[in-house]
């Protein structure tokens, strides 16, 4: 008689995040998906980052949103009733200044939030329905990185989809393209898209952003290995690994790494892995793509919109661009 014996695991393993890490990890060069570092803690240093000297993005997104909240709008409307759908749920004070012009334009606008997380999108329905009256929030949990379906639009009303925050820049080109083209599926002809893309600039500015001087950014990248730890009951030791951000000029990305500093073994037991890292090696934890003039444009294009107006700020640093489902 035979005697099959399966392991049994202890930890209750997220299948996703198991089978991504099993595949970075496994892989040479080392590499995990960004998508990791939003747990809560990750979320919280993601918001400190916003606020840090270094990181441009998200003021210059703002303040381009605030000085146009009313013409994008008013472009973006014609003469019908706007509804407004967000792809993730976490830009609240950007959004906020979009569904306030659109609430001054209209009276009430339904906002829908798309996003994987259910108490991000609670706490975005909690906090906008109270800070704006006449704002209707009705939460979508889904992931719009797959085939997604929108709810049609009521008669007289067309729809302003939202993917803001430089979140496409996360998307080597070929999935950002992929991805706009699934967008354009659940829109209909005459629907508005609006996508916030980050410009290529001076590395001088570049990567002070990734590396900023108060280590948030570097507590950022070290987290995913702490929510490892966490819930693979792996044993990172989250100082032994660098920060590191660098240039990619060729693919025009920002890339982030998590460096070994010594020669060590980590174990991963939830995914039955025992991993060797070398002095010196990587693990390759984010792209940040950076778009020239035009580019996301000419993606725009190719995946069924048709450009209409593009937004950016007197640096040419962030570009808002608003296109038309044709
Ligand atoms: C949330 C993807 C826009 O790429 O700038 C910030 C994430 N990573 N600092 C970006 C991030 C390191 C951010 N996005």
């Amino acid at each position: 008689m035979t005697t099959i014996s399966l392991p049994l695991s202890r930890y209750q393993v997220d299948s996703q995040i198991a089978a991504a890490v099993s595949e970075g990890l496994l892989s040479r060069p080392k590499w995990l998906p960004s998508w990791l570092f939003y747990d809560a803690a990750g979320s919280r240093l993601f918001d400190q980052i916003t606020e840090l000297p270094e990181y441009y993005v998200t003021r210059t997104e703002r303040a381009i949103l605030a000085a146009r909240a009313e013409e994008i709008v008013e472009r973006a409307a014609g003469e019908q009733a706007l509804r407004i759908v967000e792809l993730g749920a976490g830009s609240c004070d950007k959004t906020r200044l979009l569904l306030r012009a659109a609430v001054d334009r209209q009276d009430t606008v339904v906002y829908e939030p798309v996003d994987v997380s259910a108490s991000a999108l609670a706490e975005a329905q909690e906090r906008l329905e109270s800070e704006i009256s006449g704002v209707l929030v009705s939460p979508r949990v889904l992931d719009y990185t797959r085939d997604f379906t929108l709810e049609p639009p009521y008669p007289g009303e067309r729809r302003l989809l939202l993917y803001i925050g430089s979140s496409i820049g996360n998307f080597e080109p070929g999935e950002a393209h992929r991805l706009l083209e699934n967008v354009r599926t659940a829109l209909i002809p005459g629907d508005a898209m609006l996508l916030g893309v980050d410009m290529v600039k001076d590395q001088s500015v570049l990567v002070p952003a990734y590396d900023d001087a108060a280590g948030v950014t570097a507590a950022f990248n070290r987290n995913v290995l702490v929510r490892l730890n966490r819930e693979l009951g792996a044993d990172f030791d989250p100082e032994a690994f660098a920060h590191r951000a660098v240039w990619n000029a060729a693919k025009s990305r920002i890339e982030m790494h998590l460096e070994s500093k010594e020669e060590q073994a980590v174990r991963l037991p939830a995914v039955d892995l025992r991993l060797d890292f070398a002095q010196g090696e990587t693990i390759h934890t984010e792209n940040s793509y950076k778009y020239r003039p035009g580019q996301a444009e000419s993606m725009l294009r190719s995946s069924g919109f048709a450009q209409e107006e593009t937004w950016t700020d007197e640096k040419g640093w962030f570009s808002v661009c608003l296109a038309r489902a044709v």
